[in-house]
């Protein structure tokens, strides 16, 4: 191979190539497995609270990390709050993950840990303030003294939330914190490599998010259940959906060849808010039915390729029972992972690398004489 040779292109979606050495997580899509900084997922969730487990991610990334972030990401919560008199009725007409961004667009970029703790803040305060700013009723302030999670629902509702509640929002939070270099966190990482500030590199995660084949699927799982209505109804919805070419959200993953562990993480903290009062009696049961059924009809309509029940499902389950509309079931997503884009942000920072990969040139030569 001469200098004017490049190497042989990765195949297209990169599917295969490793681009980062991380100590953050690892996903194992053989054994549906998920390590986060040496625990395992199942030993994490009912465990954990989402600020502990952004102690664990940012461990080692942040010499001033105190040993409890409680109270740093309560006085980060009120700072971004600020933000909110920004949210008129132009940003509020949007769709709530643009309007999240546009928001979020507006913190200074950096790269210490208040910097980073604004940024885990602001998804949690700015997301409540949108779907009620939309819902026509004034944002609620944060309480800073309050769980990160207690305080996302009280800011959502008026009310404070039941433990129930608060603890299925936990588990949901942690479940999808991080999870190995999934397109938003590449993006992240890409943009935190020229050193742009977290900020740059967050907006870059969220905005690759917001597609339907990564984080904006589970609002469309609601749409699925909802164009089915009875279980009966589920083999033809779902044989007519794929005679259309089109894919069954909540299904299908790029890493995992067998179930993907956050769908069973999440079916405890479902089950328990579906037993808890208020939420739709047989919801639960109804979705298990539309899932079988699915199985059933991926493993013949792709008999080669396995397809099983992504996190996006029984997120979309978990987020209706707390009460978050459909349309904002994605920034809630965001909630969660910000805190895997800074851990992997700053960890490719470390590296001091820019992130700058070649691609083949396939087009035309210049015409001669041109
Ligand atoms: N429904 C129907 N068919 C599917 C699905 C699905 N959910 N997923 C994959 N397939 C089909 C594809 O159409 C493709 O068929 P083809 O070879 O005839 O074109 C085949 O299975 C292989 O799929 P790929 O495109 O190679 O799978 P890839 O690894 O690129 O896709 C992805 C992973 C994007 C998640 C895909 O499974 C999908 O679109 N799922 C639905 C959207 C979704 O649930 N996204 C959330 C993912 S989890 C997350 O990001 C947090």
């Amino acid at each position: 191979m001469n200098a004017h040779t490049p190497a042989p292109p990765a195949p297209e979606g990169l599917e295969g190539v490793v681009a980062a050495r991380t100590v953050l997580s690892e996903v194992d899509g053989q054994a549906g497995r998920l390590i986060i900084r040496g625990r395992s997922l199942d030993d994490l969730i009912g465990q954990t609270r989402f600020e502990d487990l952004v102690s664990l991610l940012f461990e080692g990334f942040y010499e001033d990390l105190p040993a409890d972030l409680t109270a740093a990401l309560g006085v980060a919560r009120s700072e971004v709050f600020a933000e909110v008199r920004h949210l008129d009725t132009d940003l509020a007409a949007q769709a709530p993950v643009e309007a999240v961004r546009a928001l979020m667009a507006r913190l200074a970029d950096g790269d210490d840990l208040p910097t980073a703790l604004r940024l885990i803040a602001a998804p949690a305060v700015f997301t409540p303030a949108v779907i009620r700013v939309q819902a026509g009723q004034a944002p609620i302030p944060p309480d800073p003294a309050s769980p990160h999670a207690v305080d996302i629902l009280r800011m959502l509702t008026g009310t404070p939330p039941s433990q129930t509640q608060a603890a299925g929002l936990d588990a949901y939070l942690v479940t999808v914190a991080d999870h190995g270099l999934n397109a938003s966190t590449f993006a992240a990482r890409v943009v935190a490599s020229t050193r742009a500030g977290l900020t740059s590199a967050v907006l870059a995660g969220l905005s690759a998010l917001k597609g339907p084949l990564h984080g904006g699927a589970p609002g469309p799982v609601i749409e699925m259940l909802d164009g089915i209505g009875q279980p009966e109804n589920a083999r033809a919805w779902i044989e007519g959906a794929l005679a259309r070419g089109e894919r069954l959200m909540g299904f299908g993953h790029r890493i995992y060849r067998v179930r993907d562990p956050r769908a069973d993480a999440l079916k405890g903290p479902v089950r328990a808010l579906a037993a808890s009062a208020g939420v739709r009696p047989g919801r639960v049961a109804f979705a298990e039915a539309v899932e079988a059924a699915a199985l059933d009809i991926l493993r013949t309509h792709k008999p080669d390729r396995p397809l099983d029940t992504n996190v996006e499902f029984y997120t979309a389950l978990l987020l209706e029972a707390l009460d978050f509309p459909p349309k904002a079931f994605t920034c809630v997503f965001a909630m969660g992972r910000v805190a895997g884009w800074l851990a992997h942000a700053r960890e490719q920072l470390a590296t001091g690398r820019l992130v700058r990969p070649q691609s083949v040139y396939v087009g035309p030569e210049p015409r001669q004489g041109s």
